[in-house]
């Protein structure tokens, strides 16, 4: 199987993450732990863009040295990870020298084959995104993304011969439906393609004006554009396009939101074409959080801290709504209230309740441990092929980036099951005495929930795994879940080994209840 590369963008140190760059994190996380699950040797990375004038600007504001700032900055970017359990195999800092000498060596090269040039560029500049903005792409005059006017700057400076790539990239997105996912953003990037010639990149900053960046190796009075010096930031985290490690992983997939598709979608490919490497496999591109109905930022004061808000109902439960309330690719609203909804529905009331309902009665009907089931009848038989196409379709839109819709089809079991508990009444079993059908209800159901706590991993690994364990068969905890658990879950039953050991009740998710005279949500009494 090819192994799995993916990044998660390397996030601008100028304020503190917020929830938006938590999302793409946990996303990241999950497709790493979902890949693993498949059988893929997998990997995702992270880190600070550090270079640039905002970087520079918001140290300014914050009265210490650009060095110190970022040092600082990049550290709780860096420790808010293992607090959201989202594990990226590295954590790439821009200023660091490893980093430095990849770019300066992918410049020197393409300097060589005469794709950069100097020249002279008057244009609008936009400080929030650090690029220059075509006067088409501005929405009444202002930036898109900061609602700010942009600057016009007209300065000597290198540039990349970008236009020259243009068509070979639109001709590579055409014949690549999958290169740029969702859809509509494939179609967006076509359209950047089209009609006009592509302005080359700029890509360096006279140190005149700004010196913190990497000083390009042609000419020292020049520090590199921080995006040609951030994309760059994916072969750091391998090492460098000669090293072994990069060679084994590349080519990769990205993801991004739609914020930062052009430099994605244009920038990247094209530098790619130009250094004569082969291109990324796949570019995933999500949709922002909006918080009272518009994007998160600071000078709105409608930003949503990440740590705060996993801790409310807990760091699985916050992973299971970013991935179950968004659909990939669109707008979603943030709110608490949303949380406690979707908290409540799908895990207190359904999965919550599924678990403490069985293991109560496997502990009084079974003697806690797994029952050996005996005959399946028709219901069984219904409830299996059910499972078999929730699990089958969960794997299909996982592995498609269609989080929600897998984990609407993974519920769809979940409330099957809820419904079999009802229909199947064990207690009347118990009280007629029918200790083989008890058996055989009971095993199904502790079947398919071991197989539902599985496919949960990459969304909340800590409830699964104690899931897991509580149905008598938990993960490892130092070598995690086996590669490849999931393949051949849909398909085949009766893996849960009989008599292995049962919790005698389980209380994963209490209910949980909006204080709205506080305005925060605390934890209720659990479910019945
Ligand atoms: N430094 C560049 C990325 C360079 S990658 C080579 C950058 N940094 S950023 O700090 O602005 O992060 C942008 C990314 O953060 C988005 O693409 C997205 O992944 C995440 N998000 C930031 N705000 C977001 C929302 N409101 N909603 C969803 N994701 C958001 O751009």
């Amino acid at each position: 199987m090819t192994p799995y590369y993916l990044t998660a963008p390397i996030y601008y140190v100028n304020a503190a993450p917020h929830l938006g760059h938590a999302y793409t994190t946990i996303v990241a996380d999950a497709m790493t732990r979902f890949a693993r699950l498949t059988g893929r040797e997998a990997m995702f990375i992270t880190g600070a863009d550090e270079h640039g004038d905002k970087i520079v600007q918001a140290a300014a504001r914050s009265g210490r040295p650009v060095r110190k700032f970022t040092d600082e900055m990049s550290a709780a970017f860096r420790a808010l990870w293992p607090e959201l359990d989202a594990e990226p195999a590295r954590f790439v800092r821009t200023s660091s020298p490893e980093h430095r000498e990849v770019v300066r060596a992918f410049l020197q090269k393409i300097y060589e084959t005469g794709d950069i040039y100097f020249g002279e560029y008057g244009g609008c500049y936009c400080y929030g995104c650090e690029r220059f903005y075509t006067e088409k792409e501005l929405e009444d005059g202002v930036c898109p993304q900061h609602r700010v006017k942009p600057e016009y700057i007209n300065e000597k400076n290198y540039f990349f011969r970008m236009s020259r790539y243009q068509d070979r990239l639109k001709q590579h997105i055409l014949d690549n439906p999958g290169f740029i996912r969702p859809e509509r953003y494939r179609s967006e990037a076509l359209a950047l393609l089209e009609g006009d010639i592509l302005d080359d990149l700029c890509i360096s900053r006279p140190k005149a004006r700004l010196d913190w960046g990497i000083e390009l190796p042609f000419d020292p009075d020049y520090v590199c554009y921080v995006w040609f010096d951030a994309l760059l930031a994916y072969f750091t985290a391998l090492g460098g396009p000669e090293s072994a490690e990069f060679k084994h992983f590349w080519p990769g997939e990205h993801l991004v939101a739609k914020d930062i598709l052009k430099p994605h979608a244009v920038f990247w490919p094209t530098m790619l074409m130009a250094a004569g490497l082969p291109l990324y496999s796949r570019l995933h591109v999500h949709g922002y959080w909006l918080s009272r109905a518009a994007k998160m930022s600071k000078s709105i004061g409608n930003v949503v801290p990440p740590l705060e808000t996993a801790r409310s109902l807990g760091l699985d439960a916050f992973r299971y709504f970013l991935l179950r309330e968004m659909r990939f690719g669109s707008d979603a609203d943030f709110s608490e209230e949303a949380l406690t909804v979707r908290y409540n529905a799908d895990l207190a009331n359904d999965l919550g309740n599924l678990f403490s309902r069985v293991l109560t009665m496997a502990a009084r009907y079974c003697s806690g441990k797994v029952p050996a089931p005996g005959a399946d009848t028709e219901t069984e038989r219904d409830l299996k092929s059910l499972a078999s196409d929730s699990l089958a379709d969960f794997q299909r839109l996982f592995a498609g980036s269609s989080f929600s819709d897998a984990l609407e089809a993974l519920w769809n079991l979940v409330r099957a099951l809820n419904k079999y508990v009802d229909a199947s009444a064990p207690w009347t079993l118990a009280a007629a005495g029918d200790q083989e059908r008890l058996d055989t209800v009971l095993y199904t159901l502790l079947e398919c929930m071991r197989k539902t706590a599985l496919h949960l991993l990459p969304v909340m690994p800590g409830k699964s795994a104690l899931m897991l364990a509580q149905l008598g068969v938990p993960v490892d905890e130092k070598e995690g879940p086996p590669s490849g658990a999931l393949n051949g879950e849909a398909e085949n039953f009766g893996l849960l080994p009989a008599g292995a050991p049962l919790a005698p009740a389980s209380n994963l998710f209490p209910r949980a209840e909006t204080d709205k005279s506080k305005g925060r949500i605390g934890k209720g009494r659990a479910t019945p």
